[in-house]
Order: structure tokens, then sequence, then C-alpha cells
């Protein structure tokens, strides 16, 4: 959440530091500004405007700026509301500090009454206690600009910030900081940047250094100084990212949650070449395996898509692999846990690795001294680093807010670690690769999910997604989906959960969309819909061509199961229905005349508790 982009160095600052915003606006789009400082001029350039990246670009376009170093921020509003005032960067009040910052730093209502008496805040942010904070140790106390930043990130103690400061009497050089927030240094030939995320920077260096918690960085060009907590210097090796800058465009796609839907297919070819030998064995870490065998239980963790995927991944380990498995929502299980197991083993579930509640359970579980597995889609995210072992997705970048090819990704992964715990007894690979043939004919007749989305959501105020057994789980992530871009008010349920109350929601034309992928429980979801259209609900129905009836609307390609097992499959076979749900979302998203890649109030990346 917020996006920072820092430059220093001997390149024009602003190209860098927009098409940093641009790249980053995912983390949050409700207000951005920019600081340009033009050491050899002593010219300055400071620019907030409420409202997305574009605007900002638009008012900083004729203005003639110039300069080598520069900070700039994306803002998802935490503390004010969105507006120019509150926007990053924050300036002192005497003019000589500017900073960004990512993050929330509680105690900052108590660090005013303490310290800043007096002094005339031009904002409601939390943010802009820090920058004050530091002008008030320099200009006041006598402080340098390091010791002073130095203090204020010991008041600001366990608050989650990535912090990129300048001080314009020192211009070339940038002060960052960061706890619990991501922030990483892009290394360039002639120049240093800072970013919340490697991708948005990949036009400029593919080279990365990744600071860690409490930790200080000095950076002036290419020289970077780190100091620990206690102040001692400390050197981290820099790392490479693979993924080519073209992967974080979209393309020919007019919005990304489409290019990201269509890329599902391939996501699970490239988890199948990845994970798989030649002989559809399970190529992963033994030790990993072994762990899972081992423990008394396994814990899933995770936030939003991720969890309900999760869900996913608690059937397969026990259908398949006859192990059990909880799965907990990281907000809640952080600060609420019961672990009665002595050798618990725990997946932390998370596209990004920067979910901020799962890495509050990673830290508490570690404090334990249980051991954890990471499976992310970003190879050095904090997660990652932070975990006992670490497994990566693959899905290739994911930027509309609206998670997609992650939750296969997940499922795909999970399926793997659930056939090498029955030591390769089943195999998920033919399925797994009948189902990416099957979403290719689903995303041919794409165009028929518009005309649905027009038919039952577009106009719809509610809906309901319904289904049991895995089709329950799904049934929650398609009304995430739905109501995350479209903000139709939507529920995902338990078909049979219905008549115990939320039926008395169901009136004329509400649209039921139910799921029916699960032979055993085919009949009784019908049932349900049933009770539902004779309560004048709309009812669509989205049922695998082996288990549909003729009149159903949308009847899914089927996954050959002749020498297949038939549990695997029917674990499986969610992520047929997986692509329509997508695409219902879509679709109303873009019939309401919504912004599909970012919807209000939300943000990627969720690195706030
Ligand atoms: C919804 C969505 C979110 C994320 C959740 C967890 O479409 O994207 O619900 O799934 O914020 O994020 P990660 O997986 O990055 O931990």
């Amino acid at each position: 959440m917020c996006g920072i982009v820092g430059i220093t160095g001997s390149r024009a600052a602003l190209p860098v530091l927009l098409r940093g915003l641009q790249k980053l606006e995912y983390r949050g789009y409700d207000s951005a500004g920019v600081y340009v400082n033009d050491s050899a001029t002593n010219d300055e350039f400071f620019f907030k405007e409420k409202g997305r990246v574009e605007q900002l670009e638009a008012l900083v376009a004729d203005k003639g700026i110039h300069g080598n170093t520069g900070i700039a921020h994306t803002r998802w509003a935490t503390h004010g509301i969105p507006s120019a005032h509150n926007s990053h960067p924050h300036v002192s009040a005497s003019g000589r500090f500017f900073l960004v910052h990512n993050g929330v730093i509680e105690g900052f209502r108590e660090l005013k009454e303490t310290y800043l008496q007096g002094v005339d805040f031009k904002s409601e942010t939390d943010t802009e206690v820090a920058v004050q904070l530091v002008a008030k140790f320099v200009e006041q106390d006598g402080l340098t600009v390091p010791t002073a930043f130095r203090k204020v990130l010991a008041l600001i103690g366990t608050g989650s910030y990535g912090f990129v400061l300048v001080d314009n009497q020192n211009p070339d050089v940038l002060y960052v900081a960061r706890n619990k927030s991501p922030l990483l240094l892009g290394l360039g030939e002639d120049f240093t940047v800072v970013t919340s995320d490697a991708a948005a920077m990949l036009e400029y260096t593919h080279e990365f250094m990744a600071l860690d918690d409490g930790e200080m960085a000095i950076i002036k060009g290419t020289d970077i100084e780190i100091l620990n907590a206690a102040n001692e210097p400390v050197k981290h090796d820099a790392f490479t990212i693979e993924i080519d800058a073209a992967e974080t465009d979209k393309g020919i796609y007019p919005y990304y949650m489409l290019k990201e839907i269509e890329e599902q297919p391939n996501v699970i070819r490239t988890l199948l070449n990845e994970y798989m030998d030649d002989t559809s064995h399970v190529n992963i870490d033994d030790a990993i395996i072994n762990e899972l065998k081992q423990a008394d239980r396994i814990y899933i963790v995770a936030a939003g898509t991720s969890y309900h995927a999760s869900l996913i991944g608690k059937r397969m380990f026990e259908k398949i692999a006859n192990r059990p498995t909880q799965v907990e929502i990281a907000s809640e299980f952080a600060y609420d846990s019961y672990i009665p197991e002595a050798n618990p083993f725990f997946i932390f579930l998370s596209q990004s690795g920067e979910t901020a509640d799962s890495r509050e359970v990673l830290q508490m579980v570690e404090a334990k001294g249980f051991k954890s597995l990471t499976l992310t889609n970003v190879p050095n995210s904090t997660l990652a680093r932070e975990a006992t072992y670490a497994l990566p997705l693959l899905a290739g970048p994911e930027i509309a807010v609206a998670s997609t090819k992650a939750y296969t990704a997940q499922i795909t992964v999970l399926a793997f670690l659930a056939q090498a715990m029955v030591d390769n007894k089943v195999s998920v690979a033919h399925p797994l690769a009948a189902i990416a043939v099957a979403m290719e004919a689903i995303l041919q007749d794409k165009d028929r999910y518009k005309v649905l989305a027009e038919e039952y959501l577009v106009d719809s105020s509610s809906a309901f997604y319904i289904g049991r057994a895995n089709d329950a789980e799904l049934a929650l992530e398609a009304a995430l989906k739905l109501k995350e871009i479209s903000y139709v008010h939507t529920e995902g349920f338990a078909a049979g959960e219905l008549k115990h109350g939320t039926l008395a929601l169901i009136e004329d034309n509400t649209p039921v969309i139910g799921l029916i992928t699960q032979p055993k429980t085919a009949e009784l979801t019908r049932s349900n819909l049933a009770e539902t259209q004779a309560r004048g609900a709309h009812t669509l129905i989205i049922a695998t061509e082996e288990i549909a009836h003729s009149d159903d609307q949308v009847i899914l390609p089927s996954v050959d199961s002749a020498n297949d097992d038939a549990v695997v499959v029917d674990q499986l076979a969610i992520l047929l229905a997986t692509i329509p749900v997508q695409l219902l979302s879509y679709f109303t998203s873009l019939g309401r005349g919504l912004d599909v890649d970012r919807p209000r109030n939300l943000a990627k990346s969720v690195t706030v508790q």
C-alpha cells in the first residue's frame, strides 16, 4: 500500500519517478506527489495532486522540472482523506526536509503532543509528524541529519515504515529506512533508485538489494551505506530479478485483469514444467515434503483471494494426502491463535509476499521455533526471505488489484505438494494439463460472459454465488471478485446454508449463480437453486459437462478423467469454473463503467495491518 520511488545519481530524476509511480499505482491511487532537486542550480520542484498519477503528470508536464535527485509517492489513504494536502511528499515547516512514507506510525499523536507543540501542520497524516520531527531535531537540537533520522525511527519504534527523506541543504543524498513495509534499492551504473516494488524499476535496472527491518541507508549516487538498528554498518548481497520489463505492461489488453485472466492456461503449463519431472513426479526439495509429512498439523495462513485458495489447498491436503490441515485468516491468527501441536508446519500463501498480517503470523511462529514455507509470486519478497523455505508461484507480475492468475497458481502448487506428500502415488499432472486446455476453450468464448454479465449482474445491487464442497470455496472467491471490482454486494455461500437465514435476502430478480463442478453434491446444489428460484431469484448455473443439465447457462468442457484419480479430478475441477467467474466480474465492472484494474478504496499488496 502506497508506492514510493526515489532516485539519486546522474540521471534526470523526473521521468524515472513518474514511470515508477505509473508502475506502482496498483499500490494506491488516491493522490500522488513528487519532489525533484537540482543541486547544480539549487532549483527545487514540488508538486502534489489529488487523484491518479496521470493527473500529477499533467500538472508537472510544463513546469520545466530538472534535477537528478527526487522522491515521489502514490497514496492509499490511512490517516487523512485523499487530498493534495494529505498527499506525499510531506515537507517540514522550515521547507528544508521532504519525506515520503509507506506504512503507519501508530503513536503519531503522542509524538506530536510531546515534541511538536506549536508546529504548523499542513496535513492530517501520521507521516508529517516524522518529517517535522527530523526538522526539529536538526534545526533546534543541532543533531546531524542521520542522527536525527535515527532518533525519529527509534521514537516510532514498532510502527511500519518505508521512508525516503531528502534534505535540500545536501540534496544529492537520500536517507532511506524500512520497518515492516517493503523497500528495495535498485542498483544502476550511475544511479541508485529506491522502490516499493522491483517491478516498477525493471526498465532501469534488474539488480536489487533489500533492507532488513530497522535498517537505514544513506545513498548518494551509487554510494550506499547501510546501518542496522544499532547503527553498525552492514552489507547486503545484491540479487537479480529476471523478469522482463515488458511483462509488467498491458500489451494489447484494455486492462491488466483481462491479460492476467487469459494468462492462466500458461501459468499452469509453466508450473508443470518447473515442478514436474519427465515422469510426472513432483520436483520439490525433499526437506519441504518431509516437513509436511512429519507435521502433526499443517496450517495455511493467508488473506483475501489467497485465503480462498488455501481453502482449496486444505481440501486437497486432506482428501488427496490425508494430512490434517487448518486454514487461518492472517489478520485474525496474528493476534488470536491457538496452536496445541508440538510440531506444526506453516504455509504462508501470498501473491505479493508482503501482506503485513501474514508477516505478523510468520514472525509469531518463528519466535515459537516452528518451520514455515512461503508460496509467493514475488521471489525476493519479505515473506519469501523470512520463511524457512520458499517456492515461487511463477505466475508473472500480477498488476490488477483483483487477483486472478495467482489464485490458479496457488492451487496448482498446493496440488503439487499434495501429490508429493503421497510419494507421487497419484498424479495431478494430467488433470492440470487438461484443465489448461479446457481453460483455453473457455477463453475462446469469453464474449459469452459479457452477455451474461449484462443479463444478470450489471444492473443488480446484490448477488449470490452458491455451491457445495469445493464449489462453496470457489463461491467465496467468486463473490469477492465480483464485489471488489463491480461494487455489486455479493455473498458467496455454502448452498445448503442459505435456508438457515440468508434466503430471506432473495427477492424478485436477485441473481443467484450456482457453481456445480462436484458430482457428489451437484443435485443438492440444484435443489438449493430451485429454492431460490421459487422465491424469485434469477438463477444462472455454471456446471461441468459430466454433471451439467442441457439447459444450464454455462457448460464447461470436460476434463478427460478416464485414467485419472477421481478424487484428484474433483479437487481440481473448480479451476474450470474459475475463469467464468473472473470473466463475469470483469464484464460486470466494465458494464458499470468502472476502472477494472483500480477499484475504489483498495490497493494491491496490503502492507499495513
Ligand atoms: C483480491 C485480492 C486480495 C489479496 C489479499 C492477499 O482480489 O487480491 O484479497 O488476495 O490482499 O494478498 P497476498 O496474496 O499478496 O498476500
